[in-house]
């Protein structure tokens, strides 16, 4: 029996990137893994690699955006496996462009809508269950929610809130037997960033990033399952995001500098 055997795992953001992998990394253990994100198909075709591989799944694709698609997820989920251990809240897009090329503020608005308020609408709607299950809360946040990034300010932002929302909810969930693992990634290789937004509010369409020189989505899910397991309080994948949560404290200009840097040299 592995940790996640039989384990009622709910993934969002599953048909790609960080999420899909997990998914893959996942099934050898033979959990029952809820797969979501809106291209249907995209999910199916993960179904049947995880099914191959020996996890039970159901496939519910849905806009999360949507508060009616986050409470079907959890419903879904329960009606189909009667019970939900483990939330992994991952779906998220990314925004790269300066402050003052933002055209329209209602683009910081849609950024913000994805990457927290649903995932705070999905965790109040799985939150029962969690609790019956003593079960375990993984949101996917970025090390660009604990430091400034420039260009990345709206990113930025969502992802800090959703740090402090679950460093908050963790507290109040001390005494229930559930868990908050928030996963810090640095850079991995998906398609985050050809579908980030620019100023304008339109996909940047190709990456700007040096791929060859970042963790990939299958590295990354290989940290998240060890740290999901021993439901360790945080994840970050990345020497220069450790460092940089001391820097930030005794040196903040220090990390200001490295994040610039990170910017500019695409990696
Ligand atoms: N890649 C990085 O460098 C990096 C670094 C730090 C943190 N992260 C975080 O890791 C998480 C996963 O990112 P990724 O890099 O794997 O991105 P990705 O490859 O673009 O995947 C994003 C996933 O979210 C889903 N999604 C997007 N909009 C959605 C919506 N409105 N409703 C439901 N699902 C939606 C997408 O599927 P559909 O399009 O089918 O809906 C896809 O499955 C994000 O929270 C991201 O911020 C990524």
């Amino acid at each position: 029996m592995n940790t996640f055997t039989h384990n009622v795992v709910v993934v969002t953001g599953a048909s790609e990137g960080i999420g899909r992998a997990l998914c893959e990394a996942l099934a050898p253990q033979r959990p029952k893994l809820v797969l979501s994100a809106r291209n249907a198909e995209r999910l199916e075709s993960l179904a049947d690699t995880c099914r191959q591989a020996g996890a039970e799944v159901l496939v519910v694709p849905g806009d999360l955006t949507r508060p009616g698609d986050c409470h079907h997820l959890v419903d879904a989920a329960m009606e189909r496996f009667g019970r939900l251990d483990t939330l992994v809240a991952n779906a998220g897009r990314t925004m790269w462009a300066r402050v003052d090329e933002i055209e329209d503020p209602a683009i910081v608005r849609d950024v913000m809508e994805l990457n927290f308020f649903s995932l705070v609408t999905l965790t109040m709607a799985a939150l029962p269950h969690l609790k019956a299950a003593h079960g375990r809360i993984v949101p996917v946040a970025s090390i660009a929610g604990l430091t400034g990034v420039p260009s990345r300010s709206v990113y930025c932002a969502s992802k800090h809130a959703v740090i402090g929302f679950f460093d908050s909810l963790r507290i109040e969930l001390a005494d229930t037997g559930v868990t908050i693992t928030t996963i810090c990634p640095d850079f991995v290789v998906t398609q985050i960033h050809r579908r980030a937004l620019d100023g304008h509010g339109r996909p940047l369409g190709e990456t700007p990033m040096q791929e060859s020189k970042i963790m990939t989505a299958e590295e990354c899910a290989a940290l998240m399952i060890p740290a999901m397991a021993k439901r360790q309080r945080l994840l970050i994948t990345s020497w220069r995001g450790k460092l940089g949560r001391f820097l930030k404290i005794v040196a903040p200009g220090a990390i200001d500098r490295i994040a610039a840097k990170a910017i500019a040299e695409r990696k």
